[in-house]
């Protein structure tokens, strides 16, 4: 166990408990009056998840690793149950039992989605088990190109109609990342023949380009609706939500390209 494990241990703790305490939040808000059952469900989860962010704000890189240990064994606990919340709350939905409730089916697959990442990356933290660059490269990319697909298809769908512009522009970027998704997948089965540096890094470049086009994107429309300059019913903190997941897409596509050079050389 090393220094290392403990920074990076408190780097994906900060950053998807923060994204799990406002997914409950979005769910909730979601929720039809007449729910509170639900409703108290999604506050208790917003409760355990604001108690674990600042619990991991607390702890600093000189932590001992085992505390950090028993720490992600027990936020992995939390994020199992948020993550069959929503696996209910989806089931619900897709059975006609919330008629008239505010989130769509696919919001609710999304963040479950991410919460099983989030799952995944503590048990792998904690087994010390990474998975060898070439595959993660492939796989991170393949989860966060239908994240950020999803991401453009949510954000048209939530602006309001009259907003043509936007909208037209967030249907380009559904367009542009669903291809993206595709390529991804192509090079998946593709391997191991197409996991070759040259392959890879051209890849991570065109992938970049197109994540960065889409944060610049969705940090306009988060001003812009935070600024109350257009028409909407998208919460100003989703906006900053989608904003600040693909900055964290964008942090580990310079990670692996940084990787990549530094095996190259
Ligand atoms: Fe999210
Ligand atoms: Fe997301």
């Amino acid at each position: 166990m090393s220094d290392q494990f403990v920074a990076r241990s408190l780097d994906e703790v900060r950053f998807w408990s923060r994204i799990m305490k406002e997914h409950s939040l979005f769910l909730r808000l979601g929720f039809r009056c007449e729910d509170t059952q639900l409703i108290n469900e999604a506050n208790h989860f917003y409760t355990v998840f604001e108690a674990i962010e600042n619990r991991s704000n607390a702890f600093t890189a000189g932590t001992d690793p085992s505390v950090i240990k028993r720490f992600n064994e027990e936020v992995h606990a939390a994020v199992t149950y948020i993550w069959a919340f929503k696996r209910k709350v989806l089931g619900l939905i897709l059975t006609c039992q919330l008629p008239g409730a505010n989130n769509f089916p696919l919001l609710v697959d999304h963040v479950s989605r991410e919460a099983n990442y989030f799952r995944n990356r503590l048990a792998e933290l904690n087994l010390g088990r990474l998975e060898p660059l070439p595959d993660a490269i492939i796989d991170e990319n393949v989860f966060f190109l239908r994240i950020m697909a999803e991401h453009a298809k949510f954000i048209s769908h939530l602006l309001d109609p009259s907003e043509r512009k936007l909208v037209e522009q967030a249907n380009n970027f559904s367009q542009e990342f669903d291809q993206l998704l595709f390529q991804a997948k192509n090079l998946e089965y593709m391997r191991p023949q197409s996991q070759t540096v040259p392959l890879l890094d051209q890849f991570l470049d065109q992938n970049k380009v197109s994540v960065k086009a889409l944060r610049d994107f969705k940090k306009t429309a988060r001003d812009l609706i935070e600024a109350c300059r257009i028409k909407s019913i998208i919460h100003p903190l989703l906006a900053d939500h989608v904003f600040r997941e693909a900055e964290h897409f964008l942090v580990i596509i310079d990670m692996f390209e940084s990787s990549l050079k530094s095996k190259h050389a």
